[in-house]
């Protein structure tokens, strides 16, 4: 028999048919905990609301519940209602014949994370969360009803009216709301535009593995061209088939330079002149510590140009918002593969971005975080000069990780060492192209982010450690 209840709280138990209703319920509930259906610590509903779903007397399951509390299966307590008891409680009440006191519901081990500086995330441990939660109550307090059903593919209209104007105060963006489609991550993104444009994508020879699978997914042939400390060679677009360049101008990732002017005119006058399309990572622009943030590469040919950015190193990357800045021509393709309605992103979660953004509480983060993060940052480069005098750091002015150039040769050595160390890192050459040639470095790449504030300086000290037993 199958029971759902309705009043109260819903609970789905198999009851055996053929014997007693009162023998049916104990074993249904039996079942249910011994199968792992529910889990420990999960509250039953109240015996009253039980009793009606099922068209029983409330006794019957009341006396089901003291039953199987005493035998260990449950735990009743005054006032905080009947909750699942740990499989083992219910084995040795069982065993003992039933009359055991219940225990506690089990804690869980918060598990333990491992120490890293894989770069890629912000230190997740600093999220607002109260400010967060006030935009949230703020935002759907005022929400309009239609904000609860299907949304416009383009983004809830409060959002891209409230990036249209950040993105042009912080990154001098030159748009309007009707030319941002709002999407799940840059990744996302990427891949709605390399699916439009279907073309050969030229992308730096050392830069994100995850776009180059992504596009590779797509069946999306991708071409590497040279970057160095001034970014990426832009110079060398026009001799490659590509129609497309995904460049991160701001801060070259991983290697952390910006794209020098001479270079971004180039690349603008590749898309200008062979109709092309440069999608510009705008990833971590928001951090930069040395001068005037770089402007975005957007804001000069906007009909040249796909911007994209994303919540994931300012916030977090589990909220899942990013958004595209898009030429003309880009946007009803986007929006027609994109679908009738918004799949990807929630719409509280547009809508709470949107008052995060528009209270001046994403401001007032970014630059408390840009603050942790120089400090990091310079406790990063003090550390190695004092330690390790010999190696060179850069791509230090800007974003959320720096480069150290070790001898060639010794970068899997230093990773291994970490790895023992138990510390989590990337090598350089985890990003290169596998058609790119070697760039002739060897480098660790350090997510200085990443760790949490009471871990990072043991963090660092297991980087020194596990780079001296090697160098
Ligand atoms: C170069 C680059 N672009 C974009 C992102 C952010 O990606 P997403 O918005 O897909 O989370 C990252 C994150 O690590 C990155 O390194």
């Amino acid at each position: 028999m199958n029971s759902w209840a309705n009043v109260g709280m819903d609970l789905h138990l198999e009851l055996p048919r053929g014997i007693g209703v009162k023998a049916a319920l104990l074993q249904g509930l039996r079942d249910a905990i011994d199968s792992g259906g529910l889990k420990p610590g999960t509250r039953l509903p109240p015996s009253r609301s039980l009793a009606v779903d099922l068209g029983v007397s409330r006794n019957t399951v009341a006396d089901c519940y003291t039953e199987l509390a005493h035998a260990g299966w449950l735990i009743t307590r005054q006032g905080s209602g009947t909750v699942v008891a740990s499989r083992a409680d219910a084995k040795a009440g069982d065993a003992r014949g039933i009359t055991q006191s219940p225990s506690k519901p089990p804690e869980q081990e918060p598990p333990r994370s491992a120490l890293s500086f894989i770069p890629g995330s912000p230190d997740v441990s600093s999220f607002p969360r109260a400010q967060w939660i006030s935009s949230a109550r703020r935002s759907l307090t005022s929400a309009p009803n239609d904000a609860f059903s299907a949304t416009d593919p383009r983004g809830r209209i409060e959002l891209r009216t409230a990036l249209s104007s950040y993105l042009g105060r912080t990154r001098g963006v030159r748009t309007d709301p009707e030319h941002i489609v709002v999407c799940a991550s840059s990744g996302h993104g990427l891949t709605l535009i390399a699916r439009v444009l279907q073309e050969t994508v030229a992308v730096d020879a050392y830069g994100l593995h995850l776009h180059r699978d992504l596009l590779a997914a797509e069946g999306i042939r991708t071409v590497p061209i040279l970057v160095d400390e001034s970014g990426t060679c832009t110079e060398q677009l026009a001799s490659t088939q590509a129609k497309v360049a995904l460049l991160t101008p701001t801060h070259q990732f991983p290697l952390g330079g910006p794209l020098i002017p001479s270079r971004r005119r180039t690349a603008l006058d590749w898309a200008s002149n062979s109709g092309g399309i440069v999608i510009e990572d705008d990833y971590d622009g928001e951090f930069r510590y040395d001068r005037k943030p770089v402007g975005a590469l957007q804001a000069i040919a906007p009909q040249h140009v796909a911007y994209m950015g994303t919540v994931s190193k300012t916030l977090s990357p589990a909220i899942r918002i990013g958004w595209m800045v898009l030429p003309d021509r880009l946007i009803e393709p986007v929006l027609a593969l994109k679908g009738p309605y918004e799949r990807w992103v929630s719409a509280t979660d547009q809508l709470t971005l949107a008052d995060f953004i528009d209270s001046g509480r994403f401001d007032a983060h970014i630059r408390k975080m840009r603050t942790t993060y120089r400090r990091r940052r310079n406790q990063l480069v003090d550390t190695l000069e004092h330690r390790l005098p010999d190696v060179r750091i850069t791509g230090i002015s800007a974003g959320l990780h720096a480069v150290i150039q070790v001898p060639r040769g010794t970068e899997g050595a230093i990773l291994s060492a970490a790895d023992g160390l138990g510390l989590d890192l990337v090598g350089i050459s985890t990003f290169r192209h596998p058609d790119a040639p070697p760039a002739g470095i060897d480098g660790i790449v350090v997510g200085y982010s990443t760790p949490t504030p009471s871990r990072y300086s043991d963090a660092l000290e297991r980087l020194c450690t596990a780079m001296e037993s090697v160098l």
